[in-house]
């Protein structure tokens, strides 16, 4: 219906970075940097891709943010030294050339680290085995192994390497950086009850387990002003723990969403398995309360493949703008193809069979 489509492909804004749609890319890990975490040969191209096929918006996959505790993945890309910094410039510059935003996504994998090329061990809020097995699509392979809990110089170097980081992609020519809250990586460990057993100020009740996001967010902020745009991801399920919900429901979304807005940041993403679904027993979306909560530009991720999905999102408030994973994979085209009238493609799981990376998708799509 043409009203709807009007909706989604209306103008937004984020801070004081316009955008022509309200359609983002979300980010997506594809362990295909070089060895050195510098940008690899096909990872032009795959970013291009999707500026070229209309996506106002472009969020980076979690790309590492220091040489100590925080590469999760083999052939992950980072933003932790110049040289990492430098081989950004021609993805960013080719997503504004095709008149993309491009966001850069930080991440710390905590005790989820799958491979570490410059540190020996795993290090986290508290000593205690991840639930679940590492992801053989991206190089894993049996447990988890057991973390260190950090000490305070762990955590402030946690701090300065994403401060570090977010000055990098702001060089690397990169609109703003989404820091990943979500997910049960680092900063999700520390806000999850159960992998967070410390009684200092980082431990015990949600207050606490939020100081490290205000830590983060007001580092982050401090280094790259006021003017770049700084946002979070959120998420209640885990890659390791699919079905976690906050135990503190909407009073701990209340007070999640409250708190990030107080240290500044400029939009929140929120991701569910069905990003209209209520996000507890009833009532509300976790996109809906970010919105509520915070009433700052939202991004609602999970499970949108139809325009009508999106438009919904978008035309009933709970977000202001849409980011789509595995559909636009699928189409790298989805906001050019829907708006012409063209048909989507599904996705296959066999696009990450068996690594989720651009090589196989590549043979994937034409095979
Ligand atoms: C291969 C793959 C890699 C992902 N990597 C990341 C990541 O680096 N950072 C992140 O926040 N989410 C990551 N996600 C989660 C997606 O951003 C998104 O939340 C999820 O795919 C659900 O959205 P969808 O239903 O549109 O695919 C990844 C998902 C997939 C499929």
């Amino acid at each position: 219906m043409k009203s709807n489509i009007s909706n989604v492909f209306s103008p937004s804004n984020i801070g004081a970075l316009s955008l022509k749609n309200r359609l983002a890319l979300a980010p997506m890990t594809r362990v295909s940097a070089n060895e050195d975490g510098t940008v690899g040969p096909l990872m032009k191209d795959y970013y291009q891709s999707f500026a070229d096929g209309g996506f106002a918006l472009i969020v980076t996959e979690g790309l590492y943010t220091d040489k100590l505790y925080s590469q999760c993945y083999k052939f992950q890309p980072g933003l932790s030294d110049e040289v990492q910094m430098s081989s950004w410039k021609e993805v960013t510059e080719a997503v504004h050339e095709n008149d993309g935003v491009i966001i850069a996504q930080l991440m710390h994998a905590g005790a989820l680290s799958q491979y570490n090329k410059y540190t020996k061990g795993n290090a986290a809020p508290s000593e205690i085995q991840p639930l679940g097995e590492e992801m053989g699509i991206y190089y894993g392979e049996g447990e988890y192994s057991v973390p260190k809990a950090m000490s305070q110089e762990d955590i402030n170097e946690v701090i300065s390497g994403f401060a570090s980081a977010a000055r990098l992609a702001k060089c690397a020519g990169f609109d703003g950086v989404e820091i990943h809250g979500a997910n049960g990586y680092l900063l999700d460990q520390f806000l999850t009850v159960y992998t967070n057993k410390r009684s200092d100020k980082y431990g015990g009740v949600l207050a606490n387990r939020l100081k490290i996001y205000k830590d983060i967010v007001e580092a982050v902020r401090e280094a790259v002003g006021r003017d770049f745009v700084v946002g979070i991801r959120f998420s209640q399920s885990k890659v390791n723990d699919f079905e976690y919900k906050w135990p503190e429901q909407d009073e701990g979304a209340k007070t999640i969403f409250q708190s990030v807005l107080a240290c500044g940041v400029d939009y929140i993403h929120t991701t569910e398995h069905v990003a209209k679904g209520p996000a507890f027993e009833n009532g509300l979306s976790l996109a809906s309360l970010a919105k509520k909560y915070a009433n700052i530009p939202v991004i609602a991720n999970g499970g949108i493949s139809s325009d009508s999905d999106a438009n919904y999102l978008v035309e009933s408030g709970q977000a202001d703008i849409v980011s789509l994973g595995k559909i636009a994979l699928a189409n790298p085209n989805w906001p050019n193809a829907v708006e012409s009238g063209q048909p989507l493609q599904d996705f296959d799981f066999d696009m990450f069979n068996p690594l989720a990376d651009l090589k196989t998708a590549k043979q994937f799509m034409s095979a």
